[in-house]
């Protein structure tokens, strides 16, 4: 069944108050819930039946206004509870009994391991009790949490603990207060013999507020980091965005089971574990930088999202969107900009657009759903932050805060749309957006043509900008967008011209935006006195894809002068792009592959640039990766792209080992000398030493590999220690591998987020015998398939990230996934759906692939009774 945004209706009844008590078992758990309820005054004044969602609920009573209903009272299915309401003013007191302890599915009320937890959002309340489970019905929620006392000493819920006691039975109990209003997604419950590390924050407003962050015992050295990353997020809020935290109380759990990274219940945020652990020894500088981001996203939901929350589902980018473009600007004050910038983009471009350009393709705010579950995508989150990024572009740091700012005090309490965002945008600047929002309904990623004219006698420059939209399921044609380009004009000596528009007084600045927005367009620029060099986009100033004809020497001299950093690292990366795509049109033709020398003597200029932020030499140093060489084909020819990309590697390797050699040393150097520490300084030393390992790998010198094992053994941190191990997993050295592989199980057995790790690296080894690898794996006693991350680390990371083996041509790899799919559609949809993505991608891929891909979707479809979140992205991949 399909909903349709153009469907909305506002609810018949509104929920004032939700009292809840839970009774937690090892084999039940009861729900009552006494809700107070009345008829939304917006809906008019007659009583409609009241429609309460409800799934997997035994019903065992319920009572309306103290009168106990009987079965001809209400209707019962397996989605509704419906009854008639006789008055404008009533209170509904059920019960239910759930089934927490057999929840495989991790939504609702669910175990994981030995503590209770619940994961709400989307609709997830529904399975905890009869509820209108929508996020425009706010309440006032209090909630009491019965279990027993030893195996469940914390008890927690949203809002500040009430009281709390025991009975004589060995249970106790607790009950919370949440004085915010808020939607049933945001509510929270965990329970289990947790520990916790507790810190403080005074607020801009000189409140005080306890912080903590609850694990299970063996991971208390494992909170400091999100305790200071939570602490600066609350600080940088206030700061960047006027906002204050409202509660006495902010807690973090950790869990090992979620289908997410996280989820920003109010005032009691629940985490997966690797989301929120990290210490040195046993997470990667990513995974700090990932809690970091985590951290701070679900901190800052507190308003984005919570304080002012969405209408409908359909709405879901204007928390999410703004959010992820909220802790991206965070994530860049808290260390470099530049690098930070490179990441999003080439992840929203090797991601985002492969989903913009496939058979789920949907807008920023998409307007129709079978799961909703499935619509929590790069294209809401990643691509919707762009979209926020795109108006702060067009209104200025200053403009764009005062729209936040009245974005915030005019819908503060309230459930509102992607609308109110634009309109708080535009009222606080007085502009129109109109057009601007075509970015929340068209779906699809617009190409951007650019074209140049120098007209020497004139002395003007005129760019002339083509865009068009590909079409995208139900929307055949696109109009034109609004496309922010922030450009300048680079002379022969690469200093940036001013810039002055015919028609325009005077110059404003050497750098600007120019808003581009209709289907063809120009612009001349004026007393411009030699041909110049245009850089475009800078920034990535519009999630489209440019195209300009750029010949590698202007790369190259784009590499070298541009004084935007990112457009450093795009002219470096299109240069490799066009390396790349003629080394794999030569291997396609049968030719030998010959290298462009010009791409190793720009990374070896960028490899001697010792005045070069060393995070920045690693990604430039960096490859564009095989994801994105396939998202950016016509028919990705993964065997040609995997050997062309090797091929280039090693070329560089050998050509480049001194200088490589050089950094290696003396990085590798530098972090025995120093004890590890979390700052951008340091991931960038180690990040560059990591690349450069890598490469020097590709030699196969004895030095190096014992480098790489001396590095392996003697780290004391998980970030060199694993990048040696992955060097080895992919190197020819038998012995050393399986040495690494068994040194490393025995010694992180009993860590689960660190064995993820290591199922990992081998899922991602590219070399022949993968699917075996993996199916081999799949058996080790460290994994589960009913643990979300081991099926990321081992499923997930062979599917998207192990092209060569994936993709191979018998199907097999198709087979097993689609086995794989079909298994988890019974235990976990969410994750079932998610793991399916690599098969929708079928269009991509040569006709022989394609229908081995088909063929696999074909027989998800008929396996069984298929969830909603599975035959929607099945059926959908395969129309
Ligand atoms: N709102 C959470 C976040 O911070 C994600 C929740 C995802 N839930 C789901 N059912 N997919 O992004
Ligand atoms: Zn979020």
């Amino acid at each position: 069944r399909t909903i349709y945004l153009k469907d909305y209706q506002a609810p018949d009844y509104l929920i004032d108050e939700t009292h809840l008590t839970f009774e937690l078992h090892e084999d039940r758990t009861l729900v009552h819930a006494q809700l107070v309820m009345r008829r939304n005054p917006a809906r008019g004044s007659g009583l409609p039946p009241l429609v309460l969602d409800g799934q997997q609920l035994e019903l065992l009573s319920i009572r309306l206004n103290d009168r106990e209903l009987g079965a001809h009272d209400y209707l019962l299915d397996d989605r509704h509870l419906t009854l008639q309401p006789d008055s404008a003013e009533f209170v509904i007191d059920s019960s239910v009994c759930i089934h927490p302890e057999s929840n495989t599915a991790l939504e609702g009320l669910y175990k994981s391991g030995k503590m209770f937890c619940t994961q709400c959002e989307a609709e997830g309340f529904r399975k905890i009790t009869y509820y209108l489970d929508r996020p425009d019905v706010m309440s006032k929620f209090t909630t009491t949490v019965s279990a027993d006392r030893q195996r469940y000493p914390v008890l927690l819920s949203n809002g500040n603990p009430i009281t709390s006691g025991s009975e004589d039975n060995g249970r106790h109990w607790a009950t919370w207060e949440d004085p915010f209003r808020k939607p049933a997604y945001l509510f929270a419950l965990v329970a289990g013999d947790l520990w916790c590390v507790e810190d403080q924050f005074t607020t801009m407003s000189q409140r005080e507020v306890a912080l903590r962050i609850y694990v299970e015992p063996e991971n208390l050295d494992k909170c400091q980091h999100a305790m200071d990353s939570l602490k600066r997020a609350m600080r940088w809020d206030e700061e960047a965005y006027g906002r204050e935290y409202d509660l006495d109380i902010f807690m973090i759990v950790a869990v090992n089971d979620f289908n997410m990274g996280a989820m920003e219940n109010k005032g009691l945020n629940i985490f997966n574990s690797s989301a929120v652990l990290a210490k040195a020894e046993t997470a990667t500088d990513a995974a700090h930088q990932r809690v970091e981001a985590i951290v701070a996203h679900e901190y800052f939901h507190n308003w984005s999202g919570n304080r002012v929350t969405c209408r409908d589902w359909f709405q879901l980018s204007l928390k999410e969107g703004f959010t992820v473009f909220r802790d991206a600007g965070f994530s860049a004050d808290m260390n470099s900009p530049t690098v930070k910038r490179i990441e999003d983009v080439a992840y929203l471009r090797t991601h985002q657009f492969a989903e913009d350009a496939g058979p789920m393709a949907h807008s920023v705010r998409p307007d129709a759903y079978m799961e909703i579950s499935n619509f929590y995508t790069l294209t809401v989150y990643e691509k919707g932050a762009e979209v926020v990024r795109m108006i702060q572009t067009l209104l200025g740091a200053e403009g764009f805060r005062k729209g936040s700012d009245l974005y915030f005090q005019r819908h503060d309490g309230q459930a509102v749309t992607c609308d109110d965002f634009v309109k708080a945008m535009e009222d606080a600047n007085g502009v129109d957006l109109a057009q601007f929002k075509r970015w929340y309904s068209q779906a699809g990623t617009p190409r951007l043509e650019v074209g140049s004219a120098y007209d020497a006698e004139a002395k003007t420059l005129t760019l002339t900008f083509r865009q068009l939209c590909p079409p995208s399921p139900g929307q055949a044609h696109k109009e034109p967008f609004v496309i922010p380009v922030d450009l300048a004009l680079l002379d022969g000596q690469g200093r940036e011209l001013p810039l002055r528009l015919a028609g325009e007084a005077a110059a404003s600045g050497t750098s600007r935006v120019l808003a581009v927005n209709e289907a063809e367009q120009s612009f001349t620029f004026v007393d411009i006195p030699e041909q110049p060099l245009p850089s475009l986009l800078r920034g990535f100033s519009a999630p489209v894809k440019l195209s300009f004809p750029y010949s590698r020497d202007q790369l190259m001299f784009l590499m070298q002068h541009d004084s935007d950093g990112f457009n450093r690292w795009e002219a470096g990366q299109q240069l490799a792009v066009q390396v790349l795509q003629e080394l794999i049109g030569q291997r396609q033709r049968g030719e030998p592959m010959v290298l462009d020398r010009r791409l190793v003597a720009a990374l070896k200029s960028v490899l001697e640039n010792d005045g070069l932020d060393q995070a920045m030499v690693a990604e430039m140093l960096s490859l564009p990766g095989e994801a994105y060489l396939i998202e950016i084909s016509e028919v990705a020819d993964v065997d040609a792209i995997h050997a062309a990309r090797e091929f280039a590697r090693r070329e560089l390797a050998e050509a480049l080992f001194e200088p490589l050699w050089q950094r290696y040393q003396a990085n590798r150097q530098a972090s025995r000398q120093s004890a590890y520490v979390a700052t951008a300084e340091h991931f960038a030393r180690r990040s560059l030493q990591n690349i450069a390992l890598s490469y020097l790998m590709l030699s196969e010198k004895p030095e190096v590999l014992e480098a790489a094992q001396e590095q392996y053994r003697e780290a004391d941190n998980m970030t060199e220690r694993l990048a040696a191990l992955a060097v080895l997993v992919n190197s020819p050295f038998e012995e050393a591998k399986a040495e690494g592989l068994a040194l490393f199980a025995d010694r992180f057995k009993d860590d689960p987020l660190v064995m993820d790790q290591w199922f990992s690296v081998q899922a991602g080894c590219p070399l022949p015998g993968g699917l075996e690898r993996v199916r081999a794996l799949m058996q080790h006693p460290a994994f589960t398939i009913k643990n979300p991350n081991k099926v990321r680390a081992l499923i997930g990371a062979f599917a998207n990230q192990n092209h060569a083996n994936f993709h191979r041509d018998d199907g097999e790899s198709y087979r097993f996934l689609a086995d794989q799919v079909i298994m988890l559609n019974a235990l976990n949809p969410q994750i079932a759906a998610r793991q399916l993505a690599p098969l929708t991608r079928w269009r991509k891929y040569d006709l022989s692939r394609q229908a081995l891909m088909k063929a696999e979707l074909e027989r998800i479809l008929v396996s069984g009774s298929l969830s909603s979140d599975v035959y929607e992205v099945v059926s959908k991949s395969l129309a």
